[in-house]
């Protein structure tokens, strides 16, 4: 029989996105088919969501969420079964899915997620006819808080996955909050909500989950460390046994050099000389010299997380071994504008576009030779997925998913023909000067480049192996809970 699978999550890829969460939440559904796994994500209904819909149904209807008036819209898109939660007091508003342009976060955050994870805990216990989940998947603190309601309600036995994308942001409001949140008093406490003396929605979500899942082995490891762990190590090694390191794939329709038709010019790791069409258009995007020195490209939020301040650092280094860099990127405003700097230090050789731009960065990736990824801390990473899959070798910093899906060209690696990129010791401008230069030297033979190209090309970044695994996990929490 075919499980019941609801997601709850504030992103899903091509609605709403800032970042790897929504590709992450847009692509599981379509690889759990394959395990028999039929999947509803409930997200929240912001504008670029909603414009999208086209027919859509209201299967359930609020007077007063959180004291406003709120629907459930039911609807297909771009074959993802979406439910959507209708708050236009909470969700229809100008700016990003968490804060206004200015980069504030909304004041009343606490409330617009509580009443998205209370909607989810409401779907668990029926609420909607004719359907009700199995088992119920939620992603980030955002959405954390479903486990809890869950939990503290009549759907307390209906198994319940958190996954952490990335600990770093734990949904952390005041104490004060706990008399909105509709949770009854023994929710309070460590056990509970309660977390250094205010609320954390994310560590709420942890204490009541029947599993929790991370994005990579290597992430699950790191965050049992008070380094990494930031604030909830303690809690995770007391969970430990729930705890499970599942890798992200990427969706290889979308992302497919053979059949991209956001590239210059389709290619396979039989064809790689279709990349050179790719390549003059990125050095004419960028307004690149053309040479045959390497090209280095950035995909990336511009934040102390990935490293971007030590890239800053190493760009004359790298213009002078001859290199050449393209980035795209926006996020801290003093980064933004220190790369500006560099581009017009380096003209011709470093070449900046602040902003997001999803069809550039499949052309970067056609184009690029190498893409470097110099994170501090990195829970999956998925842009050194796409990475390999077109051939733009990954530079990265040995840490979280970083370090589970790149293999280092050291010398044994090279002769074996297994290497797929250069990884070098994370948070060490040194290390990553070191990288940049090997990184010249392998590109200088081209047999050992194209070599790495197509062991790169070959890797599999699919969704396949992760989804069986979230499938076996789903099928032991069910039987379990039998
Ligand atoms: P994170 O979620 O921490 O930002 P990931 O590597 O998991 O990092 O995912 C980032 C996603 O966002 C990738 O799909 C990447 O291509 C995309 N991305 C990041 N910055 C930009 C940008 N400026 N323009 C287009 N896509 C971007
Ligand atoms: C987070 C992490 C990133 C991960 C993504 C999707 O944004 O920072 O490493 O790839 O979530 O899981």
């Amino acid at each position: 029989m075919t499980m019941k699978l609801l997601s709850v999550a504030s992103e899903i890829y091509p609605l709403i996105k800032t970042g790897g969460l929504a590709d992450v939440v847009g692509a599981l559904p379509g690889a759990l088919v394959e395990e028999g796994i039929s999947s509803r994500t409930l997200v929240p209904g912001y504008p670029s969501v909603l414009s999208r819909l086209g027919k859509a149904k209201a299967v359930r209807r609020y007077d007063d969420l959180f004291g406003v008036p709120a629907a459930v819209l039911s609807a297909k898109v771009e074959g993802l079964d979406l439910l959507v939660l209708d708050a236009p007091a909470f969700f229809a508003r100008e700016g990003g899915p968490y804060g206004d342009h200015g980069g504030n976060d909304w004041g009343d955050n606490w409330r617009r997620f509580a009443a998205l994870s209370r909607v989810g805990a409401d779907i668990a216990e029926g609420t909607l006819k004719g359907w009700r989940p199995d088992i119920v998947h939620v992603h980030d603190w955002q959405a954390a808080m479903t486990a809890a309601y869950m939990r503290f309600g009549p759907a307390a036995a209906v198994p319940k996955v958190v996954t952490i994308h990335n600990l770093a942001f734990q949904g952390r409001f005041g104490a004060d909050v706990f008399a909105g949140l509709g949770l009854p008093p023994e929710a309070w406490g460590v056990d509970g909500v309660e977390y250094y003396g205010g609320i954390g929605y994310l560590k709420a979500g942890l204490v009541s989950a029947d599993a929790i899942t991370t994005v990579s082995p290597t992430y699950a490891q790191e965050i049992r460390s008070p380094v990494h762990g930031m604030g909830l190590d303690g809690l995770i090694n007391g969970r430990v046994e729930r705890l499970h390191g599942i890798l992200n794939g990427v969706d290889t329709d979308i992302w497919n050099p053979s059949a991209d038709p956001l590239i210059a010019k389709p290619y396979g790791a039989r064809t790689l000389s279709g990349r050179t069409a790719n390549r003059r258009a990125l050095e004419k995007k960028f307004g690149l010299d053309r040479d045959d020195g390497p090209i280095f490209i950035i995909v990336s939020r511009l934040t102390w997380q990935k490293g971007m301040d030590l890239m800053i650092a190493a760009i004359d280094h790298l213009v002078g071994l001859g290199a050449k860099l393209a980035l795209l990127g926006s996020g801290d405003h003093p980064l933004e504008g220190a790369f500006l700097g560099a581009a017009d230090r380096h003209r011709g050789r470093v070449g900046v576009q602040i902003g997001y731009d999803e069809p550039l960065s499949h052309l970067m990736q056609a184009g690029g030779d190498a893409i470097l990824i110099p994170s501090r801390f990195e829970p999956c990473g998925l842009t050194q997925l796409y990475g390999l899959r077109y051939g733009c070798l990954p530079v990265v910093a040995r840490v979280g998913g970083l370090a589970d899906t790149v293999i280092d060209a050291n010398e044994a690696a090279v002769s074996a023909g297994v290497a797929t990129g250069v990884m070098f010791a994370a948070s060490d401008p040194l290390a990553l000067h070191g990288a940049i230069a090997r990184v010249v030297e392998l590109h200088r033979d081209r047999a050992v480049w194209q070599a790495m190209q197509r062991a790169a090309m070959r890797s599999d970044v699919s969704w396949h192996h992760s989804a069986t695994r979230y499938a076996a996990l789903y099928r032991a929490l069910l039987a379990e809970a039998a």
